[in-house]
């Protein structure tokens, strides 16, 4: 039976998360040069970055790497009323702050998907991965016409049965630990957290033979042996990868997560209107309680992008969003090359120790 790390050319089964806004094509290059999976998120870019991006990352290696998009509607269509609630609330926070910054109305209020999906099959990556929703059977045939391997992400076992029959090549679980958005679809209203350890045997038994990707809290070796143990194929690691040099997280960002508490560590929607985990910081604790009441994704998220910029800039992280996920403390920051060899020996020490023989 061909595996998955064979069926994507990697030589290790390991995927470096694809991380909007941290991930670089440096640090994709480097873990795929150490024998990983590199992933790009390229859902906050217009085509013409991922391009840019894809070319930046075949000029450092010629080995496969992922782009990873959100799937979205073309246009987003709030109710401006409450639009308008969201920016009085929003700018009343950033000025009892004492920050000089506000909301604007943006021109759009996130890029197209469907131009960035002609982008993503113009770059040819050898993987796509793709989280928010299922792509149509059109789009699926399109990537599997460009030679374009598809992973899916799913937060509960419907979710990657929903991919599996789709036709992914494998199913991304992400269980709750993880750090960043939920990339779940169905269950309209509730935002499901099912733990990794749960999450990873029921998908396994959902998917009818698709290999199942484990994605959430996993920080070394020990934990991608334990995935394969409970049926993962691969295992894929965001906030492990978020404190190396390649990351583009801010410094106070990088450092924050190493003093993470895990209680601190929390499910928060009032930065972009989607469920997300990071860091319970002062800005979540302000709009605890009225998240509900704003706008979702990606409206919030367009709204809140000014007011987070600015607020990095004056050195308040307490009022940026920190995604990272439940075992943040746990990161070591070293080069993405040496973090996966370090990864894939504790990955080897673990597996003798549990079979010696
Ligand atoms: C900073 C950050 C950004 C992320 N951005 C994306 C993204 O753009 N696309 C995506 O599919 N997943 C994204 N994720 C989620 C990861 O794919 C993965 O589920 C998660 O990192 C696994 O949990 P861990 O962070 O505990 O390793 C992001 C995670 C983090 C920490």
């Amino acid at each position: 039976m061909v595996s998955l790390a064979q069926q994507l050319s990697i030589e290790h089964p390991l995927i470096q998360a694809p991380m909007a806004g941290a991930s670089t094509p440096q640090m994709a290059a480097a873990v795929a040069e150490a024998g990983g999976l590199g992933s790009l998120g390229v859902g906050y870019a217009e085509p013409q970055a991922i391009l840019e991006q894809a070319a930046q990352t075949r000029a450092l290696t010629g080995r496969p790497f992922a782009l990873n998009l959100f799937v979205l509607p073309d246009e987003a269509a709030p109710d401006m009323a409450a639009v308008a609630r969201a920016r009085e609330r929003l700018d009343a926070l950033m000025e009892r702050e004492g920050l000089d910054a506000r909301t604007t109305l943006p021109a759009r209020w996130a890029p197209r998907f469907s131009d960035q999906f002609a982008a993503l099959c113009e770059a040819r990556p050898a993987v796509a991965s793709f989280a928010f929703d299922l792509l149509t059977s059109a789009q699926m045939q399109e990537l599997k016409r460009c030679d374009i391997r598809v992973i899916g992400t799913a937060t509960t076992a419907a979710e990657a049965r929903a991919w599996a029959e789709r036709g992914a090549d494998a199913v991304c679980v992400q269980g709750a630990e993880a750090g960043g958005h939920r990339g779940g679809f169905l269950h309209a209203g509730e935002t499901p957290l099912v733990g990794l350890f749960a999450l990873i045997p029921l998908a396994v038994a959902a998917c009818d033979g698709v290999p199942v990707i484990a994605a959430g809290g996993i920080m070394d070796g020990a934990g991608m042996l334990a995935a394969e143990v409970l049926g993962a194929a691969a295992s894929q690691l965001g906030t492990a990868f978020l404190a190396c040099p390649e990351s583009a997280a801010a410094e106070a960002w990088k450092r924050d997560l190493l003093d993470a508490e895990d209680h601190r560590v929390a499910t928060i929607r009032s930065f972009s209107g989607r469920a997300a985990r990071g860091l319970r910081n002062r800005y979540v604790e302000a709009l605890e309680g009225s998240a509900d009441e704003l706008p979702v994704y990606p409206v919030l998220n367009a709204l809140t992008a000014p007011l987070r910029r600015a607020a990095a800039a004056a050195g308040r992280a307490d009022l940026v969003s920190e995604w990272c996920g439940q075992a943040a403390a746990r990161a070591r920051p070293q080069p993405a090359a040496e973090l996966v060899a370090r990864l894939m020996h504790e990955y080897r020490l673990a597996r003798r120790a549990v079979a010696p023989h």
